[in-house]
């Protein structure tokens, strides 16, 4: 059966990014829709970063995080869905091609956050890895520098994005489930913090004409923020972080640069797709100063997975995870407190544990954590 994105060239107008982009922060109440799949787990792999293929023109937000000092551009969905529209082998391609079921995942009418195995919601951007931009930027300068860093699960990789903006010196090694992700996303939102000249463009996204449909939407949100500020505080915080989110940047790859861009993108980063299973032997004896990782331990049987990657690739004595997660996700069994009872069982191939400590806690109705993992040697 020919497989046949749900969306057309004349669907992708840029002038709607201003909406799609507020879509990509996920700030759902921890309650991920999730679609079962038996599909079997894809086998981990080095990404060749250099085979990237990248449009000549990349469209961005820039996200204005609060406490923020570094601005960070994050590539907007609707250019990641123009971007496959203009190929052909997608648009013509099979329902089985792999590429076709994560595409289909982009189709924003879909029910689903994540289709297990398949697709694990690399494409949106999720309100924890707001939260872990922030507590990093906040750290001592010599906790940020000079550090070797793995982010696992990135997605869009703001973590990995601060800290490859921040210093020179970090080498940030990226991983995904979706090698999809890893390509249209992953890489050029680090092309965009580090080697890319991005513009400003003259617009500002509240500029944007709204229709009369996108007024009423508008109501409704602003009716539903109503309910949100009664929350507290951190409610309050959400909608800052949506609000401030604008597309209105851009940076242009000139076909022959782009050789060498990449090439100077793999000079500080190395590029990993597939499950958390196979990672620690494709990276051998890399050992991390610091892993971090945001809305990763939503399912409760991908956990040993996880915590093993993290076990056999932090560095001893003193390397440090930051783990970023909401507390509870409803529906689907994971959570701080299966990952925090997880870890307290989990012995390494030396019998060493890890201490943990919250270092961040929101004050919204659905709690937001940020875990700090060290050796307790
Ligand atoms: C909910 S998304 C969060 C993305 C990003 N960290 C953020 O906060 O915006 C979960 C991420 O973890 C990755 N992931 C989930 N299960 C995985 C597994 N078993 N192995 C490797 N990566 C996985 C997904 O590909 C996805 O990018």
């Amino acid at each position: 059966m020919a497989f046949k994105f749900n969306f057309s060239n004349d669907d992708l107008d840029l002038d709607d990014v201003d909406q799609n982009s507020t879509e990509q922060i996920d700030s759902s109440l921890g309650d991920l829709s999730l679609e079962e799949s038996a599909t079997q787990k894809v086998p981990c792999s080095e990404y060749d970063i250099k085979a990237c293929v990248l449009p000549t023109l990349l469209q961005a937000d820039i996200l204005d995080i609060p406490k923020v000092d570094t601005p960070l551009y994050k590539r907007t969905l609707a250019d990641v869905k123009f971007q496959m529209a203009e190929q052909d082998t997608l648009l013509n391609g099979d329902a089985d091609n792999e590429d076709g079921k994560v595409v289909e995942m982009l189709n924003l009418n879909s029910n689903s956050d994540l289709v297990r195995g398949v697709y694990e919601g690399g494409f949106k951007t999720w309100e924890c890895s707001l939260d872990l931009v922030e507590y990093l930027s906040q750290l001592p300068k010599d906790q940020i520098t000079g550090k070797r860093v793995l982010e696992l699960g990135c997605g869009s990789a703001l973590p990995s994005l601060l800290l490859l903006a921040k210093d020179p010196s970090n080498h940030v090694d990226v991983q995904d489930y979706n090698d999809q992700v890893i390509r249209y996303i992953t890489i050029p939102n680090i092309l965009l913090n580090t080697v890319l000249t991005v513009q400003e463009s003259a617009a500002p996204a509240e500029d944007v004409e709204s229709s009369d449909e996108n007024e009423e939407e508008e109501e409704e949100s602003a009716s539903s923020d109503d309910d949100e500020e009664e929350e507290g505080e951190d409610g309050l915080k959400d909608q800052i972080i949506g609000e401030n989110v604008t597309c209105d940047a851009e940076a242009e790859l000139p076909a022959d640069k782009v050789p060498d861009m990449l090439q100077r993108i793999t000079e500080r980063t190395r590029a990993f797709v597939g499950d958390w299973s196979g990672l620690p032997s494709l990276v051998q004896d890399t050992k991390y100063d610091m892993i971090v990782t945001s809305e990763t331990i939503y399912s409760e049987e991908a956990l040993p997975a996880l915590v093993e990657a993290v076990q056999k690739t932090l560095k001893k004595p003193d390397g440090v995870c930051y783990v970023a997660a909401k507390t509870i996700y409803f529906g689907v069994g994971g959570g701080i407190l299966p990952f925090c009872d997880l870890l307290d069982k989990s012995k390494d191939a030396d019998g060493d544990k890890f201490k943990v400590d919250k270092v961040f806690e929101s004050e919204s109705t659905v709690k937001r954590e940020i875990l700090r993992l060290k050796w307790d040697l």
